[in-house]
């Protein structure tokens, strides 16, 4: 029996009839909880928060109530700002879009919820360049808010004021990164800070408190604020809570984006019960978990975890890689992440040489620049493996490949540099035989390749 999907931020998209009008918002009970909220004061809300254990969607799965508690009120001498990083730049990843194109008042709610509740009066939507149509859709959605006093002054009959501005961003994935974000919607380029100090809840845009929440995070507060932080936190398994927009990619059957509660099926009930199994009845070879700058899983491997029993007491144990649990602690516990939700799936006809060599062109086209391991390192690991893939490898490029990787990770300003450096590091080590053939010249070890990674790219609109 296949697991079902718990949607909750999905509940209504793709549904026949549901559009993004504020009409039919308010049809499906639209910004109910933003004028429950209202009538809470902003630290209860913040405290339900804290009690639901909802963690960031956006890559890094940070607690939200944490995060928040660090905006001190009673030390602030000025404005506080919210942003909602709307940029969804990590390859493979495509759920921020869904809710931005078919729901863009759910987001508009959570987000002023979360406003209120952090005594922010001025906050912006910093959106992906390429999605003309999504900054459209969110402008109108905002202009319908202000028009029916849900957003702009005195929301509600209240005397709460709130202003919310779309930021178009020019198309670079730095630009995701929080402090570049910052920098970005400032006028400025988009060098991502140093932290500390540059932490943005204590120097954040104009050098002001400053709350960064992904779409997804931000749209469970509304729900948060609906059911309360402790019905939340029942939803998916302690630490873990709530539910995951996942986005599947790649080498089955049915790729899309799905919702369930977090940790509440594994990679192999994702892929053969949800997704219809891999392509074609071929074998299954790796999985990436988080977005392209996740560490590889490959199959055959085994991962130690920590797994709860029934009676509470946790028992070390081993599992396999269709066995992970779709969890923020198991997959940090298999040496990879959950990131950003984007699962990209390949199989056993992928090159792997070729795959990472194609991940290697985004980074190093991505990085800032500004440090020299990054900079440097990016664009000589893309050296490297185009050299391997086109027949013109040298010996000990396998060694070469992960001391660059090895000397980025860790020695950087942002996590850029572990987002460049995982993908080789794991490729490397896990599929060595065939960068090692590569490298001695004997060409790629697949009969019949494939080599590009499998991720849906979304085009770039012209409206
Ligand atoms: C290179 C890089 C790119 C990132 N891109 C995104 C992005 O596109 N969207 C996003 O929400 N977070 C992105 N992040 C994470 C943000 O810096 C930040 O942690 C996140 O927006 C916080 O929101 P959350 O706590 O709700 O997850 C990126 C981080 C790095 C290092
Ligand atoms: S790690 Fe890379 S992207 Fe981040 S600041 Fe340094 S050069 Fe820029």
């Amino acid at each position: 029996m296949p697991i079902a999907e718990k949607r909750l931020i999905s509940e209504h998209i793709d549904q026949p009839g549901y559009t993004v009008d504020i009409d039919c918002y308010l049809k499906y009970g639209g910004y109910r909880d933003l004028q429950k909220a209202l009538t809470m004061k902003g630290p209860d809300i913040v405290a339900e928060v804290k009690l639901s254990g909802l963690r960031g969607r956006g890559g890094a799965g940070f607690s939200c109530g944490m995060k928040w508690g660090f905006i001190d009120p009673k030390k602030n001498t000025k404005p506080v700002y919210l942003i909602c990083n709307a940029d969804e730049s990590e390859p493979g990843t495509f759920k921020d879009r869904q809710i931005i194109y078919k729901d863009p008042h759910q987001l508009l709610e959570g987000m002023a919820i979360a406003c209120y509740a952090n005594n922010v009066h001025l906050a912006y939507i910093y959106i992906r360049g390429e999605f003309v149509l999504g900054a459209k859709i969110l402008e109108k959605a905002i202009a319908e808010a202000k028009a029916r006093r849900f957003l702009g002054k005195g929301i509600a009959g209240t005397k709460y004021d709130l202003e919310i501005y779309v930021h178009r961003g020019a198309g670079a994935y730095i630009c995701g990164e929080e402090t570049g974000l910052i920098e970005s919607l400032e006028g400025k380029r988009p060098y991502p800070r140093i932290k500390p100090p540059y932490f943005p809840a204590v120097l954040g845009l104009y050098m002001s408190p400053t709350i960064v929440n992904n779409v997804e995070t931000l749209c469970n507060i509304k729900h948060i604020v609906a059911m309360g932080g402790a019905a939340f936190a029942k939803l998916g398994t302690p630490n873990n809570t709530g539910t995951r927009m996942l986005c599947v990619s790649g080498d089955v059957e049915k790729p899309g984006y799905f919702e369930f509660e977090v940790g509440a099926l594994t990679i192999g009930q994702l892929i053969n019960d949800v997704c219809g199994g891999i392509k074609g009845g071929r074998q299954l070879k790796a999985v990436i978990p988080g977005g392209s700058s996740a560490k590889v899983l490959k199959a055959g491997e085994r991962y130690k975890i920590k797994s709860k029993k029934p009676d509470g007491t946790i028992e070390d144990k081993e599992i396999g890689l269709e066995d992970i649990p779709l969890d923020f602690d198991t997959l940090a516990a298999t040496g990879s992440m959950a990131g950003s939700g984007g699962i990209i799936v390949m199989d056993e006809t992928r090159d792997m040489v070729e795959c990472l060599s194609n991940i290697a062109v985004f980074y190093a086209h991505e990085s800032c620049g500004q440090c020299t391991p990054c900079r440097e390192g990016s664009l000589w690991m893309k050296k490297i493996l185009h050299r391997l893939e086109h027949g013109r490898g040298h010996p000990d490029d396998v060694g070469l490949l992960k001391n660059v990787a090895d000397n980025i990770a860790g020695k950087t300003i942002c996590a850029f540099g572990e987002a460049c450096a995982w993908p080789v590091q794991s490729f490397v080590v896990k599929f060595k035989n065939e960068f090692e053939s590569r490298a001695l010249g004997n060409g790629s070890l697949l009969p019949k390749k494939n080599g590009l990674l499998p991720v849906a790219t979304p085009k770039t609109e012209t409206v």
